[in-house]
């Protein structure tokens, strides 16, 4: 069976654009993998947290992972700062790492915007820490959305470094990006991608939004003139977002929902993907609300920390002992 591994990270409700492209998915491939699913936190800390919100958020998008249908018995769920190696790991695959191809990184580029002094040092070397989260659990396959595949690419490349500098210890992870929802966009700008640190909150969709909400955000998105509902997200991308965002979550063909929408203006579209979108949140939506405050979280988080630590654990001596570090005990 081959092993998966995916993160989020604990930096706001999660959006529709992360069901879509990444949860959805996560609870397919649980069926025939063995799957590891982590809540990253040390990966927010890279932007600044307030801690009572970081801590309610850590929670509570462990229990919208087991809301969104992640079973703890069949993967192991679990927060990456209770699983030591993590950092352990991260901390000799910076060393690993190289600077330039740090500073080459897109998200850093967009996050640091050049003003490398009110930058965390974090920020640029977040990837080695992603690389150490998926090295330490022999990750064949690693399900991601579109902007992530660049960390991927690099994390693949440490590894090999690693192998090959030291000893060939590391899998080297495969990419996998779904094809249609691979990337969610804004409702308010549809050529940016649908984000849960969006300033304008019309822009996503939370998978906490009350019915409502989602009916007001999707009726307000920005979408254009001609009133055909085509998918075309060069000339329409807002329309575009919308057939995909419909698509994906009523398990419909865009072809599908061109032909039964083709001349029948926004109004209609709008409303049915509104409806959609609310369908498919409603039992999530419920089965958070039960989890959200119980015992039965704590004890899922506290088992997937300790199984994930053993393997964690295995894998980070083989490394140290690959890199020399600590010793070996005198036997007499
Ligand atoms: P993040 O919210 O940036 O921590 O992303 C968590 C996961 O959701 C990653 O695999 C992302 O690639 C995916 N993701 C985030 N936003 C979107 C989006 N708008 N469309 C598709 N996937 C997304
Ligand atoms: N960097 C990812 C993001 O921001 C989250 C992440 C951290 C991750 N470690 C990972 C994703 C390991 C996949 C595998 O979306």
């Amino acid at each position: 069976m081959k092993t998966i591994f995916s993160g989020i990270q604990p930096s706001g409700t999660l959006t529709l654009g992360n069901y879509l492209g990444a949860m959805k998915h996560f609870v397919e491939l649980q069926q025939d993998h063995q799957c590891y699913f982590c809540v990253v936190d040390e990966h927010a800390i890279t932007m600044p947290q307030d801690r009572l919100e970081l801590r309610d958020n850590i929670r509570s998008l462990a229990a919208l992972y087991l809301a969104s249908g992640i079973d703890a018995d069949k993967s192991t769920l679990f927060i990456q700062s209770e699983v030591a190696a993590h950092t352990q790991l991260g901390w000799m695959l910076q060393c690993v790492s190289y600077i330039g191809e740090l500073e080459r990184m897109t998200q850093f580029k967009d996050k640091a915007q050049g003003s490398n002094e009110s930058v965390s040092s974090g920020l640029l070397t977040y990837p080695p820490l992603m690389a150490a989260d998926i090295l330490l659990y022999k990750t064949d396959v690693v399900p991601v959305g579109e902007d992530q595949k660049q960390h991927l690419e690099l994390a693949r490349n440490l590894a090999q470094r690693f192998n090959h500098k030291y000893n060939d210890i590391f899998t080297v992870p495969e990419i996998k990006v779904p094809k249609v929802g691979a990337r969610i966009m804004s409702l308010q700008d549809p050529t940016k991608k649908m984000s849960k640190s969006d300033a304008n909150q019309k822009a996503y969709i939370s998978m906490l939004d009350e019915p409502k909400v989602i009916e007001k955000k999707i009726k307000s998105a920005v979408t254009d003139s001609d009133g055909i509902v085509a998918y075309d997200p060069d000339h329409k991308p807002g329309i575009a977002n919308l057939l995909t965002i419909y698509s994906t979550a009523a398990n419909r063909s865009i072809d599908s929902l061109v032909e039964r929408y083709h001349n029948n203006g926004y109004g209609t579209f709008k409303q049915d993907v509104a409806d959609a979108v609310i369908q498919l949140l409603h039992p999530i939506q419920k089965r958070y609300e039960e989890l959200i405050h119980s015992e039965e979280l704590d004890h899922i988080l506290d088992d997937g920390a300790d199984k994930a630590g053993i393997e964690a654990n295995k894998m980070l001596r083989k490394a140290k002992k690959a890199m020399g570090l600590g010793r070996v005990h005198i036997k007499k």
